[in-house]
């Protein structure tokens, strides 16, 4: 069965059974700051898990993209990604355990419209109970029914403890009980199983988890429970991925049709010889090897972490995306491909999606030009770093010692952008020694001494007068003079912060941004900076300044004297005439003198501040 008709039966068996079908979310999540990514359908839903009333009822149905970054170490075995979509259905306080049992049964294992799983390799746990909860015999029972209706014969219901069979999204929130269902993957466990037999089973990887049903009836604080919820609620899981590993009959993810094109297209770049390169692989088939693994991996998930709005940078959800990127490339290079392949392995991960997520499409370019650009950064600072590195070897030659300074890792690290785990590996190359302790204790000093530095915003939007943040200023202006133009003059500037991560910029417009608003504005700011526009100031009375046309805020106070800053209207017009010009505006600067300063202008976020004011969260890069 194609994937594609995996996620269309999926929505449909639920459609059909008094389901609304949910878009996915963004894999940022909107109003949650203590986790980066959504890992899970359930997260964009707390709220409505909690009690609040969700607009579209109480049966709910969707694929949602995740991004669990906690198992990055384990990409390139058979089932783990970073990336993956999770089929869920829910119920806000409408049905329960026996139905929402019964949907999993009849959708795995209906032929006709389902996915018509074979019954007798089917594997399922329930929670034994502890302090918190009973055992759940109820969905044991539920189970037990089901297959005995069925003719399913021998042992195939298990009870597990809490680790296991226990679902809580972190320490605060809906949680419960679960119940697992496994599917042999090798067609020779149909006659069931002892427990002992099933765990393992389960630790070979011969049975794989391919559906939880949690049964949400529970509030947890600070990790304990604290009562019930208001409703009993379901929350079910099912990875699409592995479901189309065993729909079919392979044993890796990276073998399915979602990952056909990519794979193909890994291939097509490598180096003949990059197969041989990569022969630290002995522990997965030599087909798709384990670079190949995970620059397919690391670049799926790049693409969908900037089409939501990510682009690389040193915190947060960024530094995510930096650290996948450039361990793509270091793959990449063991595979023998050329600079710049990345590029095209994007292309293909937006064929494979654009059809699935408009944003994806949409932003083809910029996503495939922010890997690029990525991918160039982080090879100048290897090229760097490898020179000083190789200087630095000379200079322990002379010096007779093997002791690696943690000083100089931090430097190779911090300034040049080495992962720390290739520093250590070419130590190793040259027999060369680090102290790993001295040199985290090292990075931790930092870390905290950065972090109050960050902490510590610029006033008045514009403190700060480091690089960065004279080419968001001017970035700024830009986005100021391309809103109008595509949404209309009405736009006014209602306030704007800059930090050296983002600009912040506020707004008159009554409504929500489109996406192809949105799309359109971005791509007016990197016409503009492309087209390396010459910045200038003048200054003039305050009189002259106001019969420019320059823009200026209703309300500021103004000497008599002020600066205008314009951007030329073409990178010939040099002058100093602003009748032309393509941005002015009541400014005291400091700004970039050329747009091509600048760097990639790329929307992040934009929402409502208040009634008829938006806000714009941008980056450059
Ligand atoms: N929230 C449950 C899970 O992620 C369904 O497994």
């Amino acid at each position: 069965m194609k994937s594609s008709e995996i996620r269309r039966r999926f929505l449909a068996f639920f459609e059909e059974r008094g389901h609304a079908v949910l878009p996915s979310a963004s894999l940022i999540p909107e109003n949650d700051p203590s986790v980066l990514f959504n890992t899970a359908g359930m997260q964009p839903l707390v709220p409505y898990l909690l009690g609040e009333k969700h607009p579209l009822g109480t049966r709910l149905v969707n694929l949602q993209k995740c991004v669990r970054t906690v198992d990055i170490d384990d990409i390139g075995d058979n089932t783990h990604a970073t990336f993956f979509e999770m089929m869920g259905n829910w119920s806000l306080g409408d049905y329960f355990k026996k139905e929402a049992i019964g949907w999993s049964y009849e959708l795995l294992t209906n032929k006709e419209y389902g996915f018509g799983l074979d019954p007798q390799r089917l594997y399922v746990t329930c929670f034994e109970g502890n302090e918190n909860a009973p055992k759940d015999e109820e969905s044991a029972q539920i189970w037990s029914d089901i297959f005995k209706k069925n003719g399913v014969t021998g042992e195939r219901i298990y009870f597990m403890s809490a680790k296991s069979n226990w679902w809580t999204p972190g320490d605060n929130g809906p949680c419960g009980p679960d119940t697992e269902m496994f599917y042999d993957v090798t067609g020779k466990l149909t006659e069931g199983l002892t427990k002992d037999e099933y765990i393992q089973a389960d630790d070979k990887q011969q049975v794989v988890e391919i559906w939880n049903d949690v049964f949400m009836e529970y509030q947890s604080k600070d990790g304990k429970v604290v009562g019930k919820l208001e409703t009993k609620n379901v929350d079910t899981g099912s990875g699409y991925e592995r479901v189309a590993m065993v729909l079919q009959g392979k044993t890796d993810i990276f073998s399915t049709d979602i990952f056909e094109n990519i794979i193909a297209k890994i291939r097509e770049l490598s180096s003949d010889a990059g197969a041989t390169l990569d022969s630290s692989a002995t522990d997965v088939p030599k087909e798709i090897s384990k670079s190949m693994r995970i620059v397919a991996d690391h670049i799926r998930t790049s693409v969908m972490l900037i089409s939501d709005g990510v682009l690389p940078s040193n915190t947060d959800q960024g530094y995510i995306l930096r650290r996948l990127l450039r361990r793509a490339v270091r793959h990449a290079d063991n595979l023998g491909m050329k600079s710049g392949s990345l590029f095209w392995i994007a292309d293909s991960v937006i064929d494979t999606y654009q059809e699935v997520y408009e944003n994806v499409q949409k932003q083809r370019e910029t996503i495939k030009v922010a890997v690029d650009t990525e991918e160039k950064k982080f090879r100048n600072t290897l090229t760097l770093g490898l020179k000083e590195f190789n200087k630095y070897i000379k200079r322990l030659q002379d010096e007779s010692t093997k002791e690696v300074s943690s000083e100089f890792v931090f430097k190779l690290v911090t300034s040049y952008g080495f992962p720390y785990e290739m520093v250590v590996e070419m130590a190793k190359e040259n027999s060369l020694h680090i102290d790993e302790a001295e040199y985290l204790k090292l990075f931790e000093e930092h870390k905290n001494l950065s972090r109050s530095g960050s902490e510590q915003k610029f006033k008045g939007g514009l403190g700060d007068t480091s690089d960065i943040s004279i080419r968001y200023h001017t970035a700024t202006h830009l986005l100021h003079q391309a809103l109008r133009e595509v949404l209309g003059t009405h736009v006014q500037q209602k306030g704007s912060n800059i930090t050296t991560e983002r600009l912040r910029f506020d707004f008159a417009h009554p409504t929500k941004l489109t996406d192809e608003e949105k799309f359109k504005i971005e791509e007016l700011v990197n016409q503009k900076i492309q087209e390396a526009l010459p910045v200038g100031v003048v200054t003039l009375s305050y009189k002259d300044a106001e019969a420019t046309g320059a823009l200026h805020f209703f309300g500021e106070k103004y000497g008599d004297q002020v600066t205008v800053y314009y951007i030329a209207k073409d990178a010939d017009e040099k002058g100093t005439n602003l009748d032309i010009a393509y941005s002015k505006e009541f400014c005291g600067g400091p700004h970039v003198k050329n747009t091509s300063e600048i760097g990639t202008f790329k929307i992040a976020k934009e929402e409502a501040v208040s009634q008829g004011v938006r806000r714009i969260k941008a980056v450059i890069s």
